[in-house]
């Protein structure tokens, strides 16, 4: 199955709740208006399992479980049981903000899980409690870190990067990271929903950042990669470590995007970006067969010709009404 661009749909990325116990500055910052689902607006869990047994049939391969905050979502570790059992599926992983983590790791890992991406944007408590949480610690999420890779959880651990804010922090996460085996990815701040007040000022562009790890005397080669991943992959010269950028603004990768997105009520997104997706859930609750949601599934990739970050420039961001983040998971 493939989309307008020839992309096949490989990767799909399931919210299984909007909420989140973290107010980051570049998502939901402290004081914006929040407006959650109700839980019975959620989909179920054996009803995330069947679209996504459905999705296995179209070509998924990768599924990743996002929130908001995913742990807070009661269920999640027999649901990443059940998403084990399904033939087809190569890759099982979660993105966290990490403060459950040391409490459920051992579990996730028993499910099922594969790896683990921990959003981490400062080792300093200070820049913590202003850019993540007033209400915890950053030793929470160190210590979520920790253990996870204690039971040998696949680690990344993604830094949003903000002019002004924790910019200064660059090559300390990569120093501090280099050497643990678990890779760091700088992400370019994103323009993505209504409330976070992006602007372009505020983002530090992949060459700014790959200037700052070379100054520190941190010499790294790129590395080549065909996976239609959304870090460049960086080598540090001499070790089998590696570093990534993400670089939604300066250096786009709409061109080998697979990925479907579902938030928690069970809408289809077909870009990060988008302002509206197809309701799957009045089929999923109703009395549509499984063929029948194939065939939607189907008619939108085929029709879907999503490229945002590409199309950025000539768009006039503040004029449209996008999802935001804490509701279709990044
Ligand atoms: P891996 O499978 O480990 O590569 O995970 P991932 O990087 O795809 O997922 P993660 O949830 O860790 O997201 C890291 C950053 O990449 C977040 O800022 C996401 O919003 C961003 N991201 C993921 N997919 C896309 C995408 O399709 N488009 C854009 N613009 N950003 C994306
Ligand atoms: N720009 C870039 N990345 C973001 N994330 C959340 N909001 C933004 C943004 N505005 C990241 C989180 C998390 C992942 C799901 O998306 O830090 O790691
Ligand atoms: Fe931060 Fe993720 Fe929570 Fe948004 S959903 S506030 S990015 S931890
Ligand atoms: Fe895919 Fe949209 Fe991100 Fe481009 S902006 S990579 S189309 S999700």
């Amino acid at each position: 199955m493939k989309d307008m661009f020839q992309r096949p749909l490989s990767d799909l990325r399931i919210s299984v709740i909007d909420r989140c116990n973290f107010r980051c500055m570049y998502c939901m910052p402290e004081g914006s208006c929040l407006d959650f689902l109700p839980t019975d607006k959620l989909l179920s869990f054996d009803e995330f399992l069947r679209l996504v047994k459905l999705f296995v049939l179209l070509g998924v391969k990768k599924i990743r479980l996002t929130g908001g905050e995913p742990l807070l979502r009661t269920g999640l570790i027999p649901f990443i049981h059940q998403l084990r059992e399904v033939e087809g599926i190569e890759d099982i992983a979660l993105t966290t903000n990490g403060v459950l983590l040391s409490k459920y790791a051992e579990d996730l890992k028993e499910a099922g899980l594969m790896r683990v991406n921990v959003s981490l944007d400062t080792l300093s408590e200070e820049v913590f409690k202003k850019l993540n949480s007033k209400y915890f610690e950053l030793s929470d999420v160190l210590k979520g870190i920790e253990a996870a890779a204690k039971v040998d959880l696949k680690i990344k651990v993604n830094m949003v990067v903000m002019k002004g804010v924790n910019d200064k922090e660059i090559v300390s996460m990569a120093r501090y990271f280099k050497g643990t085996g678990h890779t760091v990815r700088f992400i370019e701040f994103m323009d993505v929903g209504n409330k976070n007040n992006w602007n372009l000022n505020k983002v530090v562009p992949k060459v700014d950042i790959l200037r700052r790890i070379q100054e520190a005397d941190m010499p790294f080669e790129s590395v080549e990669d065909y996976s239609g991943d959304v870090a460049k992959r960086f080598r540090y010269v001499g070790s089998t470590e590696e570093f990534g950028i993400i670089s939604s603004i300066s250096d786009t990768f709409c061109g080998s995007c697979t990925r479907a997105r579902i938030s928690s009520d069970g809408k289809l997104y077909t870009c990060l970006f988008a302002n509206n997706g197809l309701n799957l859930a009045p089929f999923i609750r109703g009395k549509a067969s499984d063929e029948d949601i194939l065939a939607k599934i189907q008619d939108i990739w085929n029709h879907r010709n999503d490229r945002y970050s590409e199309e950025r420039a000539l768009i006039n961001s503040s004029e449209i009404q996008k999802i935001e983040m804490n509701y279709i998971g990044g």
